[in-house]
Order: structure tokens, then C-alpha cells, then sequence
């Protein structure tokens, strides 16, 4: 009996220290422990021994226990280790690897645009205007020298939401906002904004789009004053060498009214496909406010005067970029946007 103890030690050590698992070893251990291990059985015949022999054989089965125990304690200790070790490696962070790249987004090119014409006329002395862009028709057209049945009215169609409210054709009601809360004192601002028109979308057009409304009211404001504003607006935002020239026109809000056209920025004004051979380029409209606006407003007209102006903000985002389709600016498409992201 001692010899088969004896034979099952190293086997049964070699065997627990094999174990790859937790498993494994609780196995191992009621294989070696159990109820029906050998040593079980062994102990069951230890009734047929001298009590010397018992004695003694008792102490060995003793010692196989604590053998068993104590190599399967060492074992279980040694692969809690290895996994805590293996879980260590597996967390590992490589401080030394490159960081992860967040793309970074960048400004709108409409957006770059406003805020270089904003910043153009804010070194001007202009302040910035905001107005609604759903708008009562009192503003976008009465104000304005548009009466109700005005022909003018044919020009800007827009979105109603009822006879009397609609989707602003214009920045220009903000003119007449701005106007009657200023209560007849001088007035110099830039007003940029979405405005809306029932058109069909193509590469020129679209049902929306963006203008900078322009408006000083002061004692003695002359054409010279537009003039001079717009000529040097238009250096800073095309280029210093370039000229204005002022066409006559109409708006119901104006009088006399001008198309302003600059001279153009890609052939210096010899004539390209981008001016149509003309050597200029049409730019925006404006005109010497209208008294009947000024009246509307509570200012007396042989007292104050203003000019004001009107210009798309596509369109010059447009020229300076040689953007062909208005619809880029709409679509979102990342793209074409990268293209004007450096310089921010
Ligand atoms: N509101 C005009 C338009 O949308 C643009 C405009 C022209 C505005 C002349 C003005 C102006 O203030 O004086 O077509």
C-alpha cells in the first residue's frame, strides 16, 4: 500500500503541475482528494493493518494530503498570477504610438465670406444687423415703397405663410426695422442674412440664398458717400487695382437707383469669358434711399438722408472662388469644402 503512495506522489505532482487551467487543477485535485480517488480506496483497507502499521500508514497518507494540497495551492497561485500577468499585457498602452488623427472640421467658405465682408465694414464704422427671415409683409414690401399690387412685387415671389406674413425676399426689411427703432437718429449697418424666393434651383439660382443689406442715415449723405464706400469695399474684397463703374437702374426703395458693376478681376477689364467680353462684371444694386422709405420710418427727408445697398453673398463667394453651380454651397459635399479650409 505504502509503495502505490509512494508511486502516486510523483505522478500525481506532475501531473498537477501540468494543469494549464483552474479547471484542470480542481480536476487534478479530486482526482488525487475525491471521494473516489485511490487514496480513498486505500484508506478504506487500512481496517486490515496492525495498529503500527496503521499508525504509519496513516502519517504517509497525511503526507500525500498536504503534498497534493500544497503543489495544488502553488499551482493555483501560479496561474491567477499568469492570467492577472496576461491580462496586464493585453492592457498594455504603447505611450510611445503615434495619437489617434481627429479629422478637423473648417469654416464654410460662405461663412469665410461674411466675415470677411464684415470685418471690412466693421473697420468702417458699420455695426451688424439681424432681422427675421420670416417677416411681416408690412417690412419686406409696404415700408419699402412696394404697396400692395406694386409690379415690383413680381420680381421677388416667396414663400407665404399667410397673406400677410412671408419668407423675406430680402435683407431689406431690416432697413426698415432698424429705422424705426433708431427713432429718426443716424444709422450705419450691414446686415447679412438667409432670404428666400420661389425660383427654381439651377447653377445660378436657388429658392435660397444669402445678401448683405447695407444702410447709412445721416445729415449729409450724398452719391459720392455710396461711391466711395463701395469703391473701397470692392479693393479689399477684389483686389486694389479694381474700378466701379455705376449703371442706372430701378428699385422701389432707391432714388436714383445704380447697378454697380467692378471692373473685372480675371483679365484687369480687356475682356474674358468670365465678364462676357466686357471687361466688367455686375456686382450688386443700390441707391440713394427713397424718401418715401425715410418718411415711413419717422425721419423728415429734407433733413436726413442715406444710401443703402444690396449685394448676394453667393455670387461673391462665387467670382472669387470661380465656383461654377450655386448648389455646391448647399450640398455639403466635403470635398469641395476642403478646398477652402486652409488659410483659417
Ligand atoms: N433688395 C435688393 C434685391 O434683393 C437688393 C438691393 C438693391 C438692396 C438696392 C438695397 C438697395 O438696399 O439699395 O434685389
Amino acid at each position: 500500500m505504502l509503495k502505490k503512495l509512494e508511486e502516486m506522489k510523483s505522478v500525481a505532482v506532475e501531473k498537477i503541475n501540468a494543469a494549464k487551467t483552474q479547471l484542470e487543477l480542481n480536476e487534478c485535485r479530486s482526482e488525487y482528494l475525491g471521494k473516489k480517488s485511490p487514496l480513498n480506496e486505500i484508506m478504506k483497507q487500512m481496517g486490515s493493518l496492525s495498529p503500527e502499521e496503521r499508525k504509519s500508514f496513516g502519517q504517509k497518507a497525511n503526507e500525500f494530503k498536504n503534498l497534493i494540497e500544497q503543489t495544488v495551492n502553488a499551482k493555483r497561485a501560479y496561474l491567477e498570477e499568469q492570467a492577472v500577468n496576461a491580462k496586464l499585457e493585453s492592457e498594455k498602452i504603447d505611450v510611445t504610438l503615434p495619437g489617434k488623427k481627429f479629422s478637423r472640421g473648417s469654416l464654410h467658405v460662405m461663412t469665410k465670406t461674411i466675415r470677411e465682408v464684415e470685418d471690412i465694414f466693421i473697420g468702417m464704422g458699420y455695426d451688424i444687423a439681424e432681422g427675421p427671415e420670416v417677416e411681416l409683409d408690412l417690412y419686406n414690401f409696404e415700408m419699402l415703397n412696394v404697396p400692395k399690387g406694386h409690379p415690383a412685387r413680381d420680381m421677388q415671389d416667396s414663400f407665404y405663410i399667410t397673406e400677410n406674413l412671408l419668407m423675406r425676399t430680402q435683407t431689406s426689411p431690416v432697413q426698415a426695422r432698424t429705422m424705426l427703432k433708431a427713432k429718426g437718429q443716424p444709422i450705419k449697418i450691414l446686415c447679412p442674412g438667409k432670404v428666400y424666393r420661389r425660383d427654381d434651383d439651377d447653377a445660378t439660382h436657388s429658392h435660397q440664398f444669402m445678401q448683405f443689406e447695407g444702410l447709412v442715415v445721416d445729415k449729409d449723405i450724398t452719391m459720392s458717400d455710396l461711391k466711395g464706400t463701395l469703391s473701397l469695399f470692392i479693393k479689399k474684397m477684389f483686389g486694389e487695382d479694381r474700378k466701379i463703374r455705376f449703371k442706372p437702374s430701378y428699385f422701389p426703395f432707391t432714388e436714383p437707383s445704380v447697378e454697380v458693376d467692378v471692373s473685372c478681376f480675371k483679365c484687369g477689364g480687356k475682356g474674358c469669358p468670365m465678364c462676357k467680353k466686357t471687361g466688367w462684371i455686375e456686382i450688386l444694386g443700390a441707391g440713394m434711399v427713397h424718401p418715401n422709405v425715410l418718411k415711413a420710418a419717422g425721419y423728415d427727408p429734407e433733413v436726413m438722408r442715406g444710401f443703402a445697398f444690396g449685394i448676394g453673398i453667393e455670387r461673391v463667394t462665387m467670382l472669387r472662388h470661380g465656383i461654377d453651380d450655386i448648389r455646391h454651397l448647399y450640398t455639403n459635399d466635403v470635398r469641395f469644402l476642403k478646398q477652402f479650409e486652409r488659410g483659417e
